[in-house]
């Protein structure tokens, strides 16, 4: 499953907000085989639970809205006296729908600024005292923070909002705390691209624009959100890794117009 050597992070304490299902729960997942105590937390308490129970016996499950500073702030002190001082926070709780801006009221377009932007802003703003530094904070941001698109103006705005606290963060809290970012490209298998790609054919749309000419997997979010928290990403604050197939760079679509061209 992965290249980094066994026990890499033994003796780590990892909280990973939005860490029970998806995306997020394959970097809990991933930091826990390499040694890590793990806490997840989402609104779900049995969901917590299950996805805990997954993670293996030294796993926390939680409950707690990103959108409430007092919930989150009291899963990541039960966290901390639980398992011993914070190496590791990742800001991964997120939610999207598609819907035209004058298909969504002020409350959903509110909705998603709330889970995505200020949910981050809550995880990090409430764990800093509790870090075990030197600490790494990872926010899972995505490419519509710098990629506008049509019936995603609530994530655009959140995600970019969340790159700008990612970079602001890594400003004032360094040297001891590094705060950087994850860009997923499409992830298979995900909630998300069940919402955004319901279908096969926006499937293949969505591949066909990729320089990879594929979907991603969980594990190679894993892969980078494990690099960041390494020792090799020690020079490494206020960086958003695309880990994205490519997608951020350009569409490779239009490839095949080119190519007719040449
Ligand atoms: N189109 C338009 N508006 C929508 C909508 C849709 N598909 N889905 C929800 N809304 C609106 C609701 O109508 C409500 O607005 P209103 O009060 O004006 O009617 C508002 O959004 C909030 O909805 P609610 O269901 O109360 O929010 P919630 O806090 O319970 O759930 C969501 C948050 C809506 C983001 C929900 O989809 C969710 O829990 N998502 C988490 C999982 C997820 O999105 N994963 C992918 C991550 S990329
Ligand atoms: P997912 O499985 O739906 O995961 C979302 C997680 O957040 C769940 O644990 C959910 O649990 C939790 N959550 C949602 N709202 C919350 C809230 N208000 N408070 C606390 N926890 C909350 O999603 P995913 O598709 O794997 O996406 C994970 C992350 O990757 C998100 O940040 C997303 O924006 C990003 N991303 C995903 C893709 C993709 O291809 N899927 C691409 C780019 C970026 P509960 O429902 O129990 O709360």
């Amino acid at each position: 499953m992965t290249t980094f050597r066994d026990g890499l992070f033994d003796g780590k304490v990892a909280f990973v907000a939005g860490g029970t299902s998806g995306i997020n729960l394959g970097i809990a997942r991933r930091f826990a085989a390499l040694g890590a105590k793990v806490a997840v937390c989402g609104r779900d308490p049995e969901k917590a639970a299950r996805a805990a129970g997954e993670i293996g016996t030294d796993a926390l499950g939680m409950s707690a809205d990103v959108r409430d500073y007092g919930a989150i702030r009291g899963a990541l002190e039960q966290a901390r006296s639980d398992f011993g001082p914070l190496d590791f926070v990742v800001a991964g709780a997120a939610g999207n729908f598609l819907a035209p801006a004058l298909g969504m009221s002020a409350n959903a377009f509110k909705t998603v600024v709330d889970i995505d932007l200020l949910g981050t802003f809550n995880t990090f703003r409430a764990c800093h005292d509790l870090l075990n530094t030197p600490a790494s904070l990872i926010a899972i941001t995505a490419g519509q923070a710098e990629q506008a698109m049509a019936l995603q103006i609530h994530a655009c705005a959140a995600k970019a909002g969340v790159n700008q606290v990612i970079r602001t963060l890594a400003i004032e809290w360094g040297p001891d705390v590094r705060v950087n970012g994850i860009s997923p490209g499409p992830i298979d298998g995900t909630e998300g691209m069940a919402r955004l790609a319901p279908n096969p054919e926006m499937r293949a749309a969505h591949e066909h624009r990729i320089p990879a000419k594929r979907w991603g997997e969980i594990d190679e979010i894993a892969d980078a959100a494990t690099f960041l928290c390494s020792s090799a990403a020690s020079y490494i604050t206020g960086t958003i890794l695309d880990v994205d197939g490519g997608s951020s760079v350009g569409d490779a679509g239009r490839m095949d117009i080119a190519k007719g061209l040449a």
